[in-house]
């Protein structure tokens, strides 16, 4: 009777805890130069949204920053999730399925800690070739995808939501999201205005390909009408 009832409220309280997110990646996803605290700042209700995302990693080399022990520490609560987006650095340094493989180990590693992966294809980088967007990103996207059909995960496809952005808004618009706007010698990292845009991004696929977090997601109608009409 009494053991019943204590499986009762266990139940309960695991069924009530409120979820929590850790974003996980390359510089793309900081606070200081990618979309985490955009997108950390779409969620509601949440018991937690916590950033551990490093500048220069990959699916390897974040493994040994302090940022995977924090990892593993946190996918003990319950009911938490973690976006993983790697690819800037790995396409630099290793093959296609190199990169796969290492991804499908990590997120199995992250997944083994207790969390639910969520994977994410890269941030595009606003790279122009006259007036029409490039991408190198691609070939390392497409197996974030297959790894994610692999492990039956969500995915979310941001390399191609910001393409078609991008490209549809134009290159002088495309370079206000630069970190060193109006330098615009680097066009991958994100400003302020460039969390929040990419941030929404994040957000709203999160909202479309992870049912559990719909009501954790807070709607802006305008920038998302903006960003779909490819407008700033
Ligand atoms: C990625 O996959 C898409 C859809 O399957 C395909 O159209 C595209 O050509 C692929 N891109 C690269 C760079 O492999
Ligand atoms: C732009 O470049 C100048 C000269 O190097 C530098 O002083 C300034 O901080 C840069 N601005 C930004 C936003 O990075």
């Amino acid at each position: 009777m009494f053991s019943s009832l204590a499986v009762s409220l266990l139940v309960a309280t695991l069924a009530a805890a409120a979820p929590g997110i850790l974003t996980i990646g390359d510089s793309t996803v900081t606070d200081d130069a990618g979309w985490g605290k955009g997108f950390c700042a779409d969620t509601t209700g949440l018991a937690r949204c916590i950033n551990l995302a490093v500048s220069g990693t990959t699916t390897v080399s974040w493994q040994s920053q302090p940022q995977y022990s924090s990892m593993l520490t946190e996918c003990k609560n319950a009911n938490t999730y973690a976006t993983i987006q790697f690819g800037h650095n790995d396409q630099k340094v290793m093959d296609t399925a190199t990169f796969a493989s290492n991804l499908e180990s990590l997120t199995n590693k992250i997944k083994t800690a207790g969390c639910s992966p969520i994977l994410v294809t890269s941030l595009c980088r606003r790279t122009f070739s006259g007036s029409t967007l490039t991408d190198i990103l691609g070939p390392y996207s497409n197996q974030t995808v297959a790894i994610a059909k692999k492990l039956d995960l969500p995915v979310l496809p941001l390399l191609a939501d910001c393409m078609t952005y991008i490209q549809k808004l134009g290159k002088p618009n495309a370079m206000q999201f630069n970190l060193d706007y109006p330098n615009n010698t680097d066009t991958t990292h994100l400003n302020a205005m460039g969390s929040r845009y990419f941030g929404r991004m994040v957000a709203d696929e999160v909202k479309k390909n992870v049912p559990a977090l719909t009501g954790n997601i807070v709607a802006d109608p305008v920038l998302s009408a903006k960003i779909a009409a490819g407008t700033l």
